[in-house]
């Protein structure tokens, strides 16, 4: 490619190359600017040095067609590298929707993944090659950061909120994951590997090994476990919001404001529910807080990601009277999509 410096880690993603080329410029600039400072420095130094002792210089008092060229170069210059890094910088922060989701989890000292399939992982990663990857990060405890130089990627894991960032791998093969915010002792052992394989490949490793059930069906065991089912259903007794065609719909919340009900939204309202109350809804629910881990949070997020449209009014009825006698558990979200 245009860049094959070897200092410069390979090229791996789809915009390494811009990101790149967006810093050899700054590089360049820094460079060209500074040395022409310096040089001109030298120069007049030189040039303009006292040749006799009583010797004095004319006496300039300012020209308004320098100050004015002064000023409007490095402008155009600055607002130059501003909409170029811009322009960087929202390609990489916003995730595309149509991509493969990956739900990732940091944790002193390793990285968790899990795939919607219900693969997981920990310290290694696989994903084919030519296809967007999205990764919705979450942190156990302290602040870690997601790093993969060959993809130009580093994104910040944060306690208590999720962070998301995307790739495009356009090679295959083994890179580098790095752990790059300091974490504590063993921050430098928060290493692992992205393994990029080919579409076939990638397709015969995840059939390979066991899975205990996609990600949205463990989720939906969380679901029952933790009792939700009980108040979030469409019955009379349904004392919270049907949860079912939630995900990605605007919220009209108590107050008149609304809300997109993204990840970060449905994590809110699990461990703070009275953050946002929903129109219509009194704040009944507890908090969940503390009573699972982040990686089980998203497992309970992927289930609720993989409700469909509400069951129909009969279907759900049905369900209720079974869940009302205490014996058999409504599954609402089994209603085909
Ligand atoms: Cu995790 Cu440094």
């Amino acid at each position: 490619m245009l860049w094959q410096l070897p200092f410069l880690p390979v090229q791996a993603s789809t915009f390494a190359g811009r990101v790149d080329t967006l810093f050899l410029f700054l590089v360049a600039l820094t460079i060209v600017v500074s040395g022409g400072v310096a040089g001109l420095e030298f120069y007049f130094a030189v040039k303009y040095r006292r040749r006799t002792p009583d010797e004095v210089p004319p006496q300039v008092h300012g020209s308004m067609k320098l100050e004015v060229i002064w000023t409007v170069i490095p402008f155009i210059v600055a607002m130059g590298i501003f909409v170029w890094g811009a322009s960087v910088y929202f390609t990489l922060y916003r995730a595309p929707k149509e991509a493969l989701e990956i739900y990732v989890t940091g944790k002193q000292w390793m990285w968790r993944f899990q795939h919607p399939d219900g693969q997981r992982e920990i310290n290694e990663l696989h994903v084919p090659v030519g296809r967007r990857v999205k990764l919705l990060m979450a942190s156990e405890d302290v602040i870690h950061a997601f790093y993969v130089p060959a993809f130009r990627i580093k994104n910040d894991v944060v306690p208590g909120r999720y962070t998301t960032t995307w790739f495009e791998a356009t090679k295959s093969g083994p890179f580098d994951l790095y752990c790059a915010e300091y974490c504590g002792t063993n921050h430098s052992g928060m290493i692992g590997k992205v393994h990029v394989m080919e579409p076939a490949e990638y397709q015969a490793w995840l059939s390979g090994g066991a899975v205990e059930g996609s990600l949205a069906s463990r989720g939906e065991k969380l679901f029952q476990e933790q009792a939700c089912i009980t108040c979030h259903r469409a019955d009379a007794q349904g004392r919270g919001p049907l949860l079912n065609g939630l995900f990605g719909s605007r919220v009209a919340l108590q107050g008149g404001a609304t809300v997109i009900a993204d990840e970060a939204y449905i994590r809110e309202s699990i461990v703070n529910p009275q953050a946002k109350i929903v129109a219509g809804f009194q704040p009944l629910m507890p908090t969940f807080q503390g009573r699972f881990t982040e990686e089980r949070m998203l497992e309970l997020i992927a289930y609720i990601k993989s409700l469909g449209a509400p069951p129909q009014a009969g279907t759900s009825g049905a369900g209720a009277q079974g869940a009302a006698s205490g014996v058999a558990t409504p599954r609402p979200s089994q209603t085909p999509k």
